[in-house]
């Protein structure tokens, strides 16, 4: 008997062997996706690079909450695969034109017992990347599916390093970023960088984000990690209908982190522009009734600290339309804002100006001066507030001219509340089903009105903007406001860890340029001048603000130079160097010269960085403008410490970038007339 139970402990815990149903290589035949269903019929998949492992055998499923889970006695019912190799066109962007090359595989599963219940798994494998989902067709067992638990799995086959921040914690996306390794990550939220022992870097993220819970990874052990959904607030974490498809779980491989930013894999997975003609929506740089607000020398509530006045918002008008702006942000010119807003928003009025503030007049004197006012939308997380008003507010703002409407849900998490069909309200995550279908419906009641939208405290991105250019940026990491008043501020190496971790999810407001070097109460903030310069160009956005307060640009002329010359928006990007959280060197093509400019961001320590100008179009002169850290510059020290120079160059020539502890550089390269002559 004995003898017996040993037998059946070693059978049960032999492994169940897999077996490849199929398998998809990318178009270069660099990445390889291999999937297979083991002895109890579970799917699962690997990918290796080169013939070498990414990642293990790593499970697939759904776990749900009112049926069994689709995971076992799965068998391949039908497989088919297809190749795409297209270039479409950005109407906004890092690069004009983008190429969307790979191959895909779809397979049909289908249960081996009782309700034979069906899914597809489809991968779409490029040769940066790859990505996959789920896909849940219309059938006779499965109506409504109500997921507990997605049951993916990500075994990386290395231990390595991973850069990431927490998730379900009470700040949401606003951490910094923690460097550990990949065996100490807890639970994760993406896009998660990780750079294997081998030198591989792989980000993990997801592509298409609509009407689904946001997905997190958690550590399960060693190098294995799993999908964990954001909850609903109640019930299963997703409910849909079938038929419907889950968002794309990506994967951005490369041998380097300029290879990951690179990479326009999300952007690939995600539909086609469903808004047709956008070209109202304006790339631009803003000015902001903002800062002042962050820096407490002015308040959001009326009172006498008030901001946003009809008096300050003309003057700031002059300030925009005499340095090039187009718009300027007004925030807590609308009713609600005085009293406990936050973390409550029932106050928020939408179409209703503080007494102080005229709208009508604002706004004509900023359509004689060519800037336009952009719309503020705080609703505090109160969506069961803000929904009900949310047409009448963006029917105002059209009204008036506005094209652009900021929206705001600050909240902790877990505390956005939403109101059901039955009208009854609850507590959400910022990045459940809820708000992905929220965030939707925002973008496209805006688009009808030819507004769009910059979310703070947002969702993540998906790369929606793709379907729905309107959606131009948003915050969701930690910005420049956290120099004003966050314990503690943004170190050093901020920036140049959120190129290779939060920017690889798309655009951030991030609200770079505060040429004074201080927030609230004197608090330095850990950056030279000319990194403020830099982050213009590093850090994405096609929507830039210009925060700092007019008299302090005033006081560094030949810095704000900078700020008034760079575009944003651009034909063309390339990452020339960059180690996450360690520094980025970044060089953008303006779509509307034949100029180039180039940032450069470092941490706390000194740098120099030869980069060579091989960007640069061959045969054409430039001069380049150099903006950079004086002598002696240390954020520590001597913030301020300042150069500028100007040299000619050509495509040929390669240049150093000295950069001083939390430094940075900028460059223009302004195109000369003519070819170079021998
Ligand atoms: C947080 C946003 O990030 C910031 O830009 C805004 O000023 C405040 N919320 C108030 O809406
Ligand atoms: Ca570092």
């Amino acid at each position: 008997m004995r003898h017996l139970c040993v037998l059946l402990a070693l059978l049960l815990s032999a492994p169940v062997l897999a077996t490849t149903v199929a398998e998809v290589a990318s178009p270069g035949g660099v990445l390889t996706v291999r999937v297979d269903i083991d002895g109890d019929g579970r799917p699962g998949y690997s990918v290796e690079r080169n013939g070498k492992p990414v990642l293990l055998r790593s499970g697939l499923g759904l776990l749900l909450t009112d049926a069994p889970k689709l995971e076992r006695h799965l068998a391949v019912s039908a497989t088919a695969t297809r190749s795409v190799d297209e270039n479409w066109d950005q109407p906004w962007g890092e690069w004009r034109t983008i190429r969307n090359h790979y191959n895909e595989l779809r397979l049909i599963l289908a249960e081996t017992v009782a309700d034979h219940r069906q899914m597809a798994l489809v991968f779409r494998v490029y040769d940066d990347g790859l990505g996959f989902r789920y896909e849940i067709p219309e059938q006779m067992h499965l109506k409504t599916v109500n997921i507990a638990e997605e049951l993916t799995q990500f075994a990386f086959a290395e231990a390595g390093t991973a850069w990431w921040i927490p998730a379900f914690e009470w700040n949401r996306e606003e951490y910094l970023y923690r460097t550990t390794p990949i065996a100490e990550v807890g639970t994760a939220q993406t896009p998660i960088t990780f750079k294997l022992a081998s030198g591989l870097h792989v980000a993990l993220h997801e592509a298409a984000l609509v009407d689904y819970a946001g997905m997190n990874v958690a550590k399960v052990d060693g190098s294995l990690f799993k999908a964990v959904l954001t909850p609903a607030g109640r019930g299963a974490k997703v409910v849909r209908d079938t038929p419907f498809v889950t968002p794309w779980r990506t994967l951005q491989i490369a041998p380097d982190a300029a290879g990951l930013y690179m990479s326009n894999l999300i952007l690939n997975l995600n539909e086609p522009n469903t808004l047709g003609d956008v070209s109202w929506v304006r790339p631009q740089k803003y000015a902001g009734i903002w800062w002042g607000m962050h820096l407490d020398t002015q308040s959001w509530a009326t009172g006498p600290k008030h901001g946003a006045t009809t008096a300050n918002a003309l003057k700031a008008i002059d300030w925009a339309a005499a340095n090039g702006l187009t718009g300027l942000l007004v925030e807590g010119w609308n009713k609600g804002w005085d009293g406990d807003w936050f973390a409550n928003g029932s106050d928020f009025d939408f179409t209703h100006a503080t007494p102080d503030f005229d709208l009508a007049k604002v706004t004509a004197y900023g359509r004689s001066r060519g800037v336009r006012l952009i719309g503020h939308h705080e609703t505090a997380g109160n969506i069961a507030n803000y929904e009900p008003q949310m047409g009448a507010g963006f029917d105002l703002y059209a009204r008036y001219g506005v094209d652009a409407v900021k929206t705001g849900y600050v909240a902790d998490a877990g505390g956005v509340k939403v109101q059901d069909a039955d009208g009854s309200v609850h507590y959400a995550w910022h990045e459940g089903q809820a708000m992905a279908v929220h965030h939707l419906k925002v973008v496209t009641e805006a688009a009808k009105r030819h507004i769009a939208i910059d979310s703070h405290e947002p969702i993540k991105d998906t790369g929606l903007r793709r379907t729905y250019p309107n959606w131009v940026s948003r915050e969701g990491a930690r910005g420049m406001e956290y120099n004003a008043w966050g314990q503690p501020p943004n170190p050093p190496e901020h920036e140049a860890m959120l190129v290779f971790t939060r920017m690889l999810a798309g655009p951030m407001d991030f609200t770079p340029g505060i040429v004074s070097l201080v927030g609230r109460h004197g608090q330095p903030i850990q950056s030279t001048l000319a990194k403020q310069l830099a982050l213009y160009v590093v850090l994405y956005s096609p929507i830039q603000m210009l925060p700092d307060l007019p008299e302090n640009y005033a006081k560094y002329p030949q810095a704000f130079r900078f700020i008034c010359d760079v575009p944003v928006d651009w034909a063309d990007t390339k990452v020339l160097a960059g180690e996450v959280g360690d520094y980025a060197v970044i060089a953008r093509a303006d779509r509307h010269s034949d100029d180039w400019f180039l940032g450069a961001v470092g941490d706390e320590q000194p740098r120099s960085i030869t980069v060579a100008l091989a960007f640069l179009t061959p045969g054409k002169r430039y001069t380049a403008q150099i903006y950079r850290d004086g002598p002696g510059a240390d954020w520590k020290t001597h913030p301020h410490a300042f150069a500028t120079e100007t040299r000619t160059v050509t495509s040929a020539d390669s240049l150093t970038l000295v950069l001083a502890p939390g430094g940075g550089q900028a460059i223009r390269f302004k195109a000369e007339g003519g070819p170079l002559r021998p």
